[in-house]
């Protein structure tokens, strides 16, 4: 199955990703983690995505586009399936994995469209942690680790991302809705968007795609 998960920054796609990915094996592809990668480098590369990072602005298309299509067209891994998450953005970027798929000869399955609303995404993003090591998310909240800023499964530090406090998450919102709205309507026209209530359980959104698939028999395919 291959996949793309569309969305406000909060409503879960990370979330359901590692679920996914846990379920069904998918190969968990996200460029805001790379790019963060990329910032730990200290190349003269991560010190530019960083500043458009940290200003929870979009780093220009030309930078992200060469990265998913070394990684689409290098990492054998892929061809078992995966899902693509914070890519594509906006619509350049939508037409180019498009090329590059077609190019490889794997089309998209499906593009997830996860809703959610700002005081929700404040709230979860506001609390989100995650682990500098493995990135396994937590929330001060409703999922804390079982010791404060240690990791349960590797022991590593839990943090919190620079760009998680309340005015770039609301500049990251303005940005999603300035250049993704295009994107959403680009898969719509395909035939390929599938929206999710991102409010909801992160584990009934997942039982709720679950039966898409079932309906739709993707799980004898591929
Ligand atoms: P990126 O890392 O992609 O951030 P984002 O899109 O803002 O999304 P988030 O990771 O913040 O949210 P999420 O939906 O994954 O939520 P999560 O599951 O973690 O991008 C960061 C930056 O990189 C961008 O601003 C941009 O600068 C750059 N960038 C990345 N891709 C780019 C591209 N293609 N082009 C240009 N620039 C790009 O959940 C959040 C919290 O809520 C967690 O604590 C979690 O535990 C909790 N939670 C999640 N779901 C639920 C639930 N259902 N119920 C209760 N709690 C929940």
């Amino acid at each position: 199955m291959r996949l793309v998960l569309l969305g406000p920054p909060g409503a879960g796609k990370g979330t359901l990703a590692a679920l996914l990915k846990e379920g069904l094996g998918l190969v968990h592809i996200s460029t805001g983690d790379m790019l963060r990668e990329e910032m730990k480098k200290e190349t003269a590369t991560g010190r530019e995505v960083k500043k458009f990072i940290e200003k929870g602005e979009l780093v220009p298309d030309e930078f992200v586009i060469r990265l998913i299509e070394k990684k689409l067209t290098s990492d054998k891994r892929v061809g078992h399936g995966y899902m693509l998450d914070g890519f594509p953005r906006t619509r350049k970027q939508a037409e180019d994995l498009d090329r590059i798929l077609g190019q490889i000869r794997q089309p998209l399955d499906y593009a997830l469209y996860m809703e959610s609303t700002l005081p929700v995404i404040i709230q979860r993003l506001g609390g989100r942690r995650v682990c500098r090591n493995c990135g396994t998310l937590y929330h001060i909240r409703n999922k804390p680790p079982k010791k404060e800023k240690v990791c349960d499964l590797c022991g590593a530090e839990v943090y919190q991302r620079a760009d998680d406090n309340e005015a770039t998450i609301r500049t990251r919102m303005d940005v999603y809705l300035k250049n993704t709205r295009s994107v959403i309507d680009y898969y719509n026209a395909q035939g390929k968007l599938k929206k999710l209530d991102g409010d909801k359980d992160s584990e009934e959104v997942q039982a709720v795609l679950m039966q898409i698939f079932h309906e739709d028999h993707k799980f004898n395919k591929h």
